[in-house]
């Protein structure tokens, strides 16, 4: 495989886009993705497609002098508003994201939603279509993009074309509610190889297949199978995603982010620091985690004064109904919590809510005594991840949802929970503020052995090697 070409398709192009005095400006996104794939596009040869998220006049130009400077092409695929609020907001954010993640309420199952996300993946797709030469490999990333493998064949494109699910994918019983499962089904059986997270994804839907198609068959052991209905064979597999590790280990390594976790510690002074850090999302299950604080309040006035919260919240997706009503039902926890327990010099909960630069959130991951991951439903979190790559001093706990994806390689070593649980929440705090130093650097060292023999660049190369080798079975990259 590694002479094709290479076009990521995601949904928002890898960068930000901002209209700053009048004039549109261009820079580098934040994600991981992007740092593992864009060597292998600048090796390649290759573009991304995508949203740019924001446009005006010069749209077509700044992306250009991105791309020089970059060493790969961009290629933005303009949204007009019909299709964020159809698209964008509608079917990906309030039918797909909450019906993946086994949250019933928010789903909107509205048909004209259908109609906007058919419209929006054909634009995708058809950029693809006009760039694409026959043996460049196609790689579609997440939820909001399962038609294009189907679209581009019915352009008359036969491309190979690997999907990526970035989140779960629900149970069969959950997944089936979805108005539109057939059309989902058969267009994700059109892609050559589907990944999932972990393999719980692949066997959740390897059973809806096999509940839409009763005859369908599967081949094959092991991280990659194959499933056959109608004629078609689709590789189907597991793929934890993971982080760019060396890179946080680097930067968490630099004296200045050392002397400001130094600098940060002292402020907090001998408290045990509790940290989350999380997109506001339903998801993530922040309301809990701060019950579950108050809970460890409530029944240990012992701790009072000697533990407190920090809890980064990441504005997202403001436009949709949910978030807007998280935003106020997560303020007022915070202020109940700290109007309740706080007594001069100390406030038991630290509310952040902005977007931080890397360099801060470093520091806060270093800090840290615990951080705390309490996701009622995740793909991977690589918050859980990025914390471990920065705990080189390894004096942290990692506090790990059982419903992030990240739980099925992390599971020995972290604090394991049930985020729907106040109480074992709270005892899982307790037991770590009492924890010997020494259980808690076996853990981490046993955390960051895990990571580093399993980061993004492995992440990029066991898909390839996946979507081209002639057998099914484990791409194991070491
Ligand atoms: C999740 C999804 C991504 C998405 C990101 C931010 O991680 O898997 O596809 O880009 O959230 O959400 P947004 O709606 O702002 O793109």
């Amino acid at each position: 495989h590694d002479a094709r070409r290479l076009i990521v398709v995601s949904n928002r192009l890898p960068v930000r886009v901002t209209h700053e005095e009048g004039k549109l400006r261009i820079r580098q996104g934040a994600g991981g993705l992007v740092t593992a794939l864009a060597p292998v596009l600048r090796d390649r040869g290759g573009l991304w497609v995508g949203w740019p998220g924001a446009t005006g006049p010069g749209l077509n130009a700044v992306c250009r002098q991105f791309s020089k400077d970059a060493g790969y092409l961009l290629r933005p695929v303009e949204l007009d508003d019909a299709d964020v609020a159809g698209f964008y907001q509608g079917f990906s954010n309030e039918i797909v994201w909450p019906l993946f993640h086994e949250f019933m309420l928010p789903c909107n199952f509205l048909p004209t939603y259908w109609e906007a996300y058919r419209r929006a993946n054909a634009k995708f797709s058809a950029a693809v279509a006009a760039a694409g030469r026959p043996d460049d490999f196609i790689w579609v990333h997440d939820y909001h993009l399962m038609l294009m493998a189907k679209q581009l064949k019915e352009m008359g494109k036969s491309f190979r074309v690997g999907f990526f699910l970035h989140i779960p994918f629900p149970p069969a019983d959950i997944f089936l509610r979805l108005p539109w499962r057939r059309q989902v089904v058969d267009a994700l059986l059109e892609f050559d190889l589907v990944g999932f997270q972990t393999l719980k994804d692949r066997v959740n839907f390897a059973e809806s297949v096999r509940r839409l198609y009763p005859g369908s068959r599967r081949k094959g052991r092991g991280q990659v199978v194959s499933v056959s209905s109608r004629g078609r064979q689709t590789r189907i597999g597991g793929f934890p995603i993971s982080i760019d590790f060396q890179s946080f280990v680097r930067d968490a390594a630099r004296q200045e982010a050392v002397a400001a976790a130094r600098k940060l510690r002292e402020a907090f002074g001998n408290r045990f620091v509790l940290f989350g850090a999380d997109r506001l999302d339903y998801s993530k299950g922040i309301p809990e985690r701060l019950n579950a604080f108050a809970h460890l309040l409530e029944s240990s006035p012992e701790l009072h004064g000697k533990v407190c919260l920090i809890q980064v919240t990441v504005p997202s997706r403001e436009e949709v109904p949910m978030y807007r009503d998280m935003l106020a039902q997560v303020e007022r926890l915070v202020s109940g919590i700290n109007g309740r327990f706080a007594t001069p010099g100390w406030t038991p909960v630290n509310y952040i809510y902005r977007n931080l630069p890397r360099e801060e959130l470093i520091t806060y991951y270093m800090a840290a005594d615990m951080c705390l991951v309490t996701s009622l439903g995740d793909g991977m979190n690589l918050v859980a991840k990025e914390y471990v790559a920065c705990n080189a001093a390894l004096t942290g706990t990692l506090c790990l949802s059982e419903f992030a994806g990240a739980a099925m390689e992390f599971h020995r070593h972290a604090a394991m929970i049930n985020p729907f649980d106040v109480e074992g929440v709270a005892r899982a705090i307790r037991e770590a503020m009492d924890t010997p130093a020494a259980v808690r650097r076996r853990h981490m060292r046993a955390l960051r052995d895990i990571l580093r023999r399993f980061d993004v660049f492995q992440w990029v190369d066991s898909f390839l090697m996946a979507a081209f080798s002639k057998r099914l079975g484990d791409f194991p990259t070491k």
